[in-house]
Formats: structure tokens, C-alpha cells, sequence
């Protein structure tokens, strides 16, 4: 975990209450797909949480040589600072700065006074962030066909695990839910950097009409098989996708109320085969194996 200040690059409504704002500044403690970061909002006691939806590097001055540097190792920029970091000293022996400066990328929908203050701020303004919070999902897992699934704003983190994922040659079967087309997020990015991709929406607006396990289902009774499910949504369609996913094993990242968000107050607290667990610290994301929902 880290504290820094982030520096906002743009913050613009994308789709009904939902805004996608980037910051600039340290990014270094975000290292993997699924972790959050807790920003402080003025007025407010506690922080709001919010999942990482992209990371990416700033390419400048120095950075352009380890650009040079990554590229002729085969690796890119979007491997996390700390790959970077591993590769450039095991590999390149010319550089052994880390990559602290870069930007991140959030979704969030204004549901309430923090989210609604999130969205007033603007251009150059700075945040107060803790940075690299949560253990994020396991991308070793995911085998050859991995199944991404996102219900609204949980939809978020799927955008940097699919680019991990393709950056290692895997790509993704994309699985989005929305109430309604006025909804959606995310569905051009993912397709854009090459995952297949299907939308339902409740109203039938666009894509299947009904939830994400329908289009799951249909998915599966065309013969589709995946090797490992990722989701992140609301708590009715994670019960769901882990009911409807019989001999599929899955990653599951939850979106609990939470207090200090670092492991240190106990206010997230849930039961797990494994004792109990704190989604912030030893989440948000359990594996379907863990959770005592049968
Ligand atoms: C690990 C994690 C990742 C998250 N990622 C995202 C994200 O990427 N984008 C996003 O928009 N939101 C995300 N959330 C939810 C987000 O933290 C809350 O919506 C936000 O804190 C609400 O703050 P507020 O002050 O606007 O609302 P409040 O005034 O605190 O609450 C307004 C309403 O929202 C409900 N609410 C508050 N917190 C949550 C929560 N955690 N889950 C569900 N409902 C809540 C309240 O019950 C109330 O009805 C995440 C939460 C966690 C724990
Ligand atoms: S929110 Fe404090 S321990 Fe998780």
C-alpha cells in the first residue's frame, strides 16, 4: 500500500452516473488486475474505494529508453511496474530505477455524497489516494480460455485483466451485464484491444435480453468451454455466476461496504471455508473454491 497524490487528468460522464476519471503521479504500488485504491473525499470520514480499471505508464525522457528496453525483450508497458522492474534488472542491467510515474484509470458511478464530490472535481485538481489495495485476481490461473464477467460498474477491473491476459497471448471471452443500454461501459475498450465480447441487458435494449448467466448459459450450450471465470458485480449476480457455473472453477472480487480499507479495522469481515477472511486485506477477490455458498 501506498499514500500518494494524484493529479486528475480528465473526469467526464461516460454513461447514465457513471464517470471515468484518470490521474496522474506514482502508480508503482498497483501491480495487479482486481486491486483497488481508497481515495479520500472531502467532508468525508472514511475513504471511498474504488477498483483499478486500467494502469499504464507515462512515456517520457528516460522512459522512452526503457520503452526501447522492454520492446526489444518482449515485453510492453503494460506489464506492472514491478514485472518491469524484474525484467529490466534481470534482463537489460541499464536501468534500476522503478517506473513510478504514470496514470490510472477509474469508473465510478455517483451513488451517493463521496461519489457525488468525486464528480465535481476537475482537471489539475489532486487526490489523496492509498494506492495497491487488495490482492487482485490470479491471472496464472486462468488457463487458455479464460471467462471474464462483469455486472454494471463491477465491470471496471476488466478492462487491465484483459490486457494482461492478451499481453500473454491469451484472449478473453467477455461476459457484460447492464439494466440497460444507457448503462453500458466498457464493451468498445474490450473489443478494441481483441476479446470477444457479449452484452445483456435486463430491458433487451442491447445485446441478449436478461442477465449475465443467460448469456453465459447460451455461451456454454453452443459448445463454448472456458478454463476459469473472473467476476466482479453486484452480490446477487456473483451468487448467481458462482450457482450457474457447475465444474467451473472461478475468481470472484467483491464490493463490500468497507472502513478503513487496509486490514486494520475488521469492518469487512466475511466467513470463508478458510475462517474468516477481510475482503479489503485477503480480498476482494476469493476463489469460488473458498466461499461458503452452496
Ligand atoms: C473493493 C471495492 C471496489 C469498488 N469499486 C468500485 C468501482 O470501481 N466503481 C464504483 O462506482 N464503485 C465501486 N465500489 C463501491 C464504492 O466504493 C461505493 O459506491 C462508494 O464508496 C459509495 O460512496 P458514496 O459516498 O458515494 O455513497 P454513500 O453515501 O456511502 O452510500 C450511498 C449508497 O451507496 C451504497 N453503497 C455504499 N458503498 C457501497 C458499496 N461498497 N457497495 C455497494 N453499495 C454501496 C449505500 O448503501 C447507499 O445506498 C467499490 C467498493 C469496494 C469495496
Ligand atoms: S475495511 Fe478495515 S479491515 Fe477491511
Amino acid at each position: 500500500m501506498k499514500q500518494v497524490q494524484l493529479r486528475i487528468r480528465s473526469n467526464a460522464e461516460i454513461a447514465d452516473n457513471v464517470f471515468r476519471m484518470e490521474m496522474e503521479g506514482d502508480v508503482s504500488a498497483i501491480t495487479t488486475p482486481g486491486q483497488f485504491i481508497n481515495i479520500r473525499v472531502e467532508g468525508g470520514f472514511l475513504r471511498r474505494p474504488i477498483s483499478v480499471c486500467d494502469v499504464d505508464t507515462v512515456v517520457t525522457g528516460t522512459k522512452r529508453i526503457e520503452k526501447e528496453a522492454a520492446e526489444a525483450f518482449g515485453t510492453s508497458l503494460y506489464n506492472t511496474p514491478q514485472m518491469w522492474d524484474s525484467v529490466v534488472k534481470e534482463k537489460a542491467g541499464t536501468c534500476q530505477e522503478n517506473v513510478v510515474e504514470g496514470t490510472v484509470t477509474i469508473l465510478y458511478k455517483t451513488v451517493g455524497a463521496g461519489t457525488k464530490a468525486l464528480a465535481g472535481r476537475g482537471q489539475g485538481e489532486v487526490l489523496d489516494v492509498l494506492t495497491g489495495l487488495g490482492n487482485g485476481f490470479d491471472i496464472r490461473k486462468a488457463g487458455d480460455a479464460p471467462l471474464l464477467v462483469g455486472g454494471g460498474i463491477g465491470s471496471a477491473p476488466m478492462l487491465m485483466l484483459a490486457k494482461q491476459l492478451i499481453n500473454d497471448g491469451v484472449r478473453p471471452t467477455v461476459v457484460l451485464g447492464f439494466r440497460s443500454v444507457s448503462d453500458m461501459i466498457l464493451q468498445g475498450d474490450l473489443y478494441e484491444i481483441g476479446c470477444d465480447v457479449y452484452v445483456a441487458t435486463e430491458d433487451g435494449s442491447s445485446g441478449m435480453k436478461g442477465f449475465v448467466t443467460d448469456q453465459i448459459r447460451a455461451l456454454r450450450e453452443q459448445g463454448m468451454e472456458f478454463s476459469q471465470f473472473f467476476a466482479c458485480g453486484p452480490s446477487p449476480m456473483l451468487k448467481a455466476v458462482y450457482r450457474d457455473t457447475q465444474g467451473l472453477e472461478g475468481q470472484l472480487s467483491f464490493e463490500e461496504r468497507m472502513g478503513c480499507g487496509f486490514g486494520a479495522c475488521m469492518g469487512c469481515s466475511m466467513e470463508t471455508k478458510n475462517g474468516p477472511k477481510r475482503v479489503c486485506k485477503d480480498g476482494p477477490v476469493f476463489m469460488k473454491s473458498e466461499l461458503l455458498w452452496d
